[in-house]
């Protein structure tokens, strides 16, 4: 090679570095590292005052308060009463306050107005329910420790100002996303993974993993306690609460069956982990808070609601299909996973009837009235854990559906059971 070869050559790869570096600067950098900071102190929780701050942010903030059906056709952001379409949660949740209130959920501004209506709170509801609602947490962990949780909710109502907010999601000194929930951060200790070095990529679905989780209450302390020693499939979840741990054994004994139940909560973050996009490190804010742009600026919106009203800014950075294609997409996929929830959740509602039936005749074989009500407690389990989700299976389509095959089948394994146990045919 001569030298004037070389010096083409030395030119030729700055200039490759160059374009890769203007490559990364514009389209694949995440901006955030732009920002002004702001010093709002520590204790400061009204997102308006945020707000004045980080304008743009708290723009597409508020229209968390606008409500309207989503264009799936599932979820959406109006407050309609779950049992309207599935009438079988009525059979299903006898005997417990989600029977008697179960509403679609809707925008974060909403969470402490939406605790505070709710016909599922009385005198005795324990603090815990407050958790995952207001960033006012962060100070009554701070006074209490876990001791808040078993104090009446009612008692705590004057001391949560403010719905979720920025404060649930960002350490006001330096905007870095943080998460306060105590439950969350035990959880993961568990698991091993320290979430003070988690790295940012993690943290933009850690800040939701904070809220959007299976949980239960220890029966004495009332603290919130995530249920993932074991790992976060319904299998694995089903398997840690058969130990009774701290001697929890059951959220209420249905009526009609006698089974000892579990009440499954919003596991959108345990779904999604093992989906096909969790799996590809495709984060919660990636679908949810995608980069949106305005007079030329880019920034994250804080319009935390279905992604399918911003199809174009939440999943083409990644798909290269049309808007329509996508959106059908996810409805085809959301109608397969609607048809069987139904199925499997009447089933587990006859399953409960006939139970009631067959003990109810007096020579029935108890060792198996107990193997049958062992079934539908579980059949229940793996239809409440896709039925409480909020995503109608679109966070993991293949791992949902087979949750929903097996609660079928076990709901008429408990139906044959009983009916074996008592000579009937019900
Ligand atoms: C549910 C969690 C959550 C809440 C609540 C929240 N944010 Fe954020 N915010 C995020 C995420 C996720 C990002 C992206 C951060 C990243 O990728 O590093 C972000 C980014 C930001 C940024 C960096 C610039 C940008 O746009 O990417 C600012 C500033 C910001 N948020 C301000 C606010 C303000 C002000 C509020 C309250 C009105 C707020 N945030 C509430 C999760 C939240
Ligand atoms: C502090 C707890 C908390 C955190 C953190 C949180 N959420 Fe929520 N989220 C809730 C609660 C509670 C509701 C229901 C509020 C209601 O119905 O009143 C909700 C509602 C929602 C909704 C429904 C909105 C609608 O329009 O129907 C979506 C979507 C959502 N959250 C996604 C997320 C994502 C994504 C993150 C992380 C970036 C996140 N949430 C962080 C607690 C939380
Ligand atoms: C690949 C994109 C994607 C990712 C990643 C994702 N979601 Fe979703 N999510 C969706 C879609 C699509 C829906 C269905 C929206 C609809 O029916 O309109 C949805 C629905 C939801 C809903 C119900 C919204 C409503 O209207 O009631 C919540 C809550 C939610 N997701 C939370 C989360 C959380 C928490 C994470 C991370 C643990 C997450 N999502 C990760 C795409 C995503
Ligand atoms: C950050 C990148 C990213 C974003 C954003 C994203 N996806 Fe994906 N999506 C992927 C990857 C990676 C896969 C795995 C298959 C592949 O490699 O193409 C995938 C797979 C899928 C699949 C096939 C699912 C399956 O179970 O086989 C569907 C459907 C899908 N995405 C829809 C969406 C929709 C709808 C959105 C927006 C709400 C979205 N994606 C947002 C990266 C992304």
């Amino acid at each position: 090679m001569n030298k004037k070869t070389k010096i083409w050559g030395l030119l030729l790869v700055i200039a490759a570095l160059v374009c890769i570096v203007v490559v990364v600067q514009t389209f694949l950098r995440k901006p955030a590292a732009t920002i002004k900071l702001a010093s709002i102190p520590a204790g400061e929780y009204d997102p308006a005052v945020w707000g004045k701050y980080y304008p743009l942010e708290y723009e597409s903030y508020k229209k968390n308060q606008e409500m309207a059906p989503s264009p799936t056709g599932f979820g959406g952001s109006e407050k309609v009463q779950k049992s309207v379409k599935e009438p079988e949660i009525l059979v299903n949740f006898k005997g417990m306050a989600f029977s008697k209130d179960y509403t679609e959920d809707r925008g974060h501004p909403y969470a402490v107005q939406d605790l505070k209506e709710t016909k599922r709170i009385n005198p005795t509801t324990p603090g815990a329910c407050m958790t995952c609602k207001t960033p006012n947490l962060i100070d009554i962990y701070k006074d209490m420790g876990w001791n808040y949780a078993k104090k009446p909710l009612t008692e705590l109502f004057p001391r949560l100002k403010h719905p979720i907010s920025c404060a649930n999601c960002h350490d006001p000194a330096t905007m870095n996303l943080r998460v306060v929930n105590p439950a969350f951060i035990e959880a993961m200790q568990r698991r091993g993974i320290d979430v003070k070095k988690a790295s940012r990529e993690d943290m933009r679905s850690y800040v939701c993993g904070q809220c959007h989780v299976e949980y239960y209450f220890e029966p004495e302390s009332k603290k919130v306690v995530f249920p993932w020693d074991k790992g976060m499939l319904p299998e694995q979840m089903y398997a840690y609460y058969q130990e009774k741990p701290a001697g929890f054994d059951q959220d209420w004994l249905h009526p009609d069956s006698q089974a000892k139940m579990l009440k499954a909560q919003h596991p959108d973050f345990e779904t999604w982990s093992s989906g096909v996009h969790g799996k590809s490190g495709v984060s919660c804010a990636d679908c949810h808070m995608p980069y949106v742009r305005k007079q030329g600026q880019k920034y994250t919106s804080h319009w935390v609601t279905s992604p399918m009203r911003l199809t174009k800014e939440s999943c083409m950075p990644c798909h290269t299909q049309s808007e329509v294609w996508l959106l059908e997409r996810v409805k085809t996929i959301q109608n397969n996973v609607w048809q069987l929830q139904r199925t499997a959740g009447q089933t587990v509602a006859k399953a409960h009837e006939v139970i009631g039936k067959a003990a109810a005749v007096t020579k029935a074989n108890k060792a198996e009235l107990d193997k049958a009500r062992e079934l539908v407690r579980k059949a229940q389990w793996f239809w409440d854990i896709v039925a409480a989700e909020n995503s109608m299976g679109f966070h993991n389509p293949d791992q949902v559906l087979n949750s929903l095959g097996r609660s079928i089948d076990m709901a008429h394994q408990a139906i044959a059971t009983a009916n074996r146990a008592a000579g009937t045919s019900f």
